[in-house]
């Protein structure tokens, strides 16, 4: 097989969200719910805050160590910018206003634990090679589930504008996750050294996509939102079982816990039905 066969094949694929045709008029057709509206917010918040996942990728080693890399994250983090860019286009045609000064909030964390995480793991890639395994493993876990966040709340969408700039965007999210993993399955094939510093390193440190950036309570109800019905439970469940794939992560079951535990704070009648936040929040 040819090495450069997957770069090649991603960025061939690679460019700008594609919004054409897209009759942004029709946004306003049909209201957001209010947690449908707290929910796309949150990823509009998440896509921004890609560039510090990229900052976190540029210190470390990976793309020293491979040269694949270096490409893939130039175009990921380009892809990414139209993601949040789209999201904001929507909701700005759909009727709702943005704080002007919101992205400037959440360009560095807020939270010193977050920013000394970030530190550690610039360092600690430096000192051990496998540290690359561990990012893109992670980065795999992360594009999975964003792409499943996405589509379920599309699917419970009924403002088809929303559900065709989710469906443009997770095109891009499947082609990031298929990258990352294959890439951190052929790693961690080869390295039982890798498998057990990424099986540590996801146990001890890994929370769901805008942990550490939201406020816990955000986390758990974008979760419970997306995932808490019998179709959500089924990609959770997707979800744990294609990390788990992974050589040394057969134990991942992190997302069942997480969802489980973010339905009973938000999930009024068990099972299946999401409270709006305003009958949740005190
Ligand atoms: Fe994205
Ligand atoms: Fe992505």
């Amino acid at each position: 097989m040819n090495p450069n066969l997957e770069i090649d094949k991603f960025i061939e694929k690679s460019g700008p969200l594609d919004l054409s045709g897209i009759d942004w008029s029709k946004a306003k057709d049909q209201p957001l719910s209010q947690s449908e509206l707290r929910c796309i917010l949150y990823m509009l918040d998440i896509e921004t805050y890609t560039i510090a996942y990229l900052r976190d990728l540029v210190n470390s080693k990976a793309i020293e160590q491979d040269s694949d890399m270096a490409e893939f994250i130039a175009c990921w983090a380009y892809e990414e910018a139209f993601h949040s860019r789209a999201l904001e286009r929507f909701l700005r045609e759909a009727g709702v206003e943005l704080d002007p000064n919101r992205k400037r909030s959440y360009q560095r964390p807020e939270r010193i634990s977050e920013t000394l995480k970030d530190l550690g793991a610039a360092i600690l890639s430096r000192v051990f090679p496998d540290f690359t395994t561990v990012y893109l493993t992670w980065g795999a876990i992360q594009e999975l589930t964003t792409l499943n966040g996405y589509n379920n709340v599309a699917r419970k969408s009924k403002n088809k504008i929303l559900v065709e700039v989710l469906r443009r965007i997770m095109r891009d999210e499947a082609r990031h996750f298929g990258f990352y993993y294959n890439k951190a399955m052929r790693r961690l094939l080869d390295s039982p050294k890798a498998q057990r510093l990424t099986s540590l390193m996801v146990k001890t440190f890994w929370r769901p996509v805008g942990a550490g950036i939201k406020t816990d309570e955000d986390v758990a109800f974008i979760i419970a939102y997306a995932f808490g019905d019998e179709p959500g439970q089924k990609a959770v469940c997707h979800i744990d079982s294609t990390i788990a794939k992974l050589p040394g992560l057969e134990w991942f079951n992190r997302m069942q816990l997480y969802a489980k535990e973010s339905c009973e704070l938000f999930i009024e009648q068990a099972p299946w039905k999401v409270a709006e936040p305003s009958e949740q929040l005190s």
